[in-house]
């Protein structure tokens, strides 16, 4: 009991730290300082099962979006956080998610006027980073802003199959399609390109944070955007994504859809 009494701890003291940083403009990750050395060292006794559960129970609590804001995965839930990413248990989760979000699309009576829309995230709600991550510990490692850029720069992001099924269908149902990106203006080019090769079209609009969104956080920069398109007149009635701060804020759609994700956390 005192491991976990310990871990838990932990996890506070992590996040008392972690308000006090600010962010990269670099995303879709903040940028992180050392995790604390204790932090390790606390979990280490813990048998394998025990483990498990800890890691299962922490992957629990991050969907549900009841932690506190988080930097990188905890290490001793490496190899856990690893198996779930690389088994079918994340890609049965991601289907999931789009079979319901299909099912409701589908029982939605729209007016035909082209004003019904359907927000999609980009990074891990359409496209993949598992190659990025994979070489990177799967959330593990301290979020290199740099480096992702680089990995961004190839377009080379695969698509997610079950997002893209969902992503046919809403625009077959007569939705019109918003992508809102935490992506940088300046990554517009590359990320049309990824989303071509990934097999994405038909958006309506592809919204990137401009400059002056950089110093937001992504659930307000989200909502002031969201906020616009209701201005417009348009009503959003389906979400997607796989961070809280895609879906929550204010102007929020009639229903969100939040995919899996414990690699990282964007406030
Ligand atoms: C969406 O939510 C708004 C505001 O709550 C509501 O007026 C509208 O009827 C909802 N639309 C659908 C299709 O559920």
């Amino acid at each position: 009991m005192n491991r976990v009494l310990g871990f838990l701890f932990l996890l506070g003291l992590s996040s008392i730290a972690f308000a006090e940083e600010k962010f990269d403009s670099h995303l879709p990750r903040p940028l992180i300082l050392e995790y604390p050395e204790t932090h390790e060292t606390q979990l280490k006794g813990l048998d394998y099962d025990e483990l498990q559960l800890q890691c299962s129970s922490w992957r629990f609590a991050v969907e549900a979006n009841n932690l506190n804001p988080w930097k990188t995965t905890p290490p001793e839930c490496a190899d856990y956080v690893k198996d779930y990413m690389t088994s079918k248990a994340y890609t049965f989760d991601l289907e999931r998610v789009s079979i319901e979000a299909g099912t409701y699309a589908r029982s939605l009576q729209l007016t035909g006027d082209g004003m019904d829309a359907w927000i999609f995230d980009i990074d891990e709600t359409l496209l993949s980073n598992l190659p990025y991550y994979t070489d990177h510990g799967f959330g593990l490692e301290v979020f290199d802003g740099r480096e992702f850029d680089k990995w961004v720069e190839k377009a080379a992001a695969p698509a997610i199959e079950s997002s893209s099924q969902l992503y046919k269908d809403v625009l077959g149902l007569g939705f019109k399609v918003f992508l809102l990106t935490g992506r940088s203006e300046k990554q517009r080019s590359v990320t049309v390109e990824n989303l071509r090769n990934a097999r994405f079209q038909d958006w309506d609009k592809l919204i990137l944070r401009a400059l002056e969104d950089h110093g937001k956080t992504a659930t307000l920069y989200k909502s002031e955007r969201r906020s616009e398109m209701v201005k417009e007149g348009y009503r959003i009635l389906g979400n997607s994504g796989d961070q809280w701060s895609d879906l929550l804020g204010y102007t929020i759609s009639n229903r969100s859809f939040k995919l899996p994700n414990p690699m990282y956390y964007i406030p």
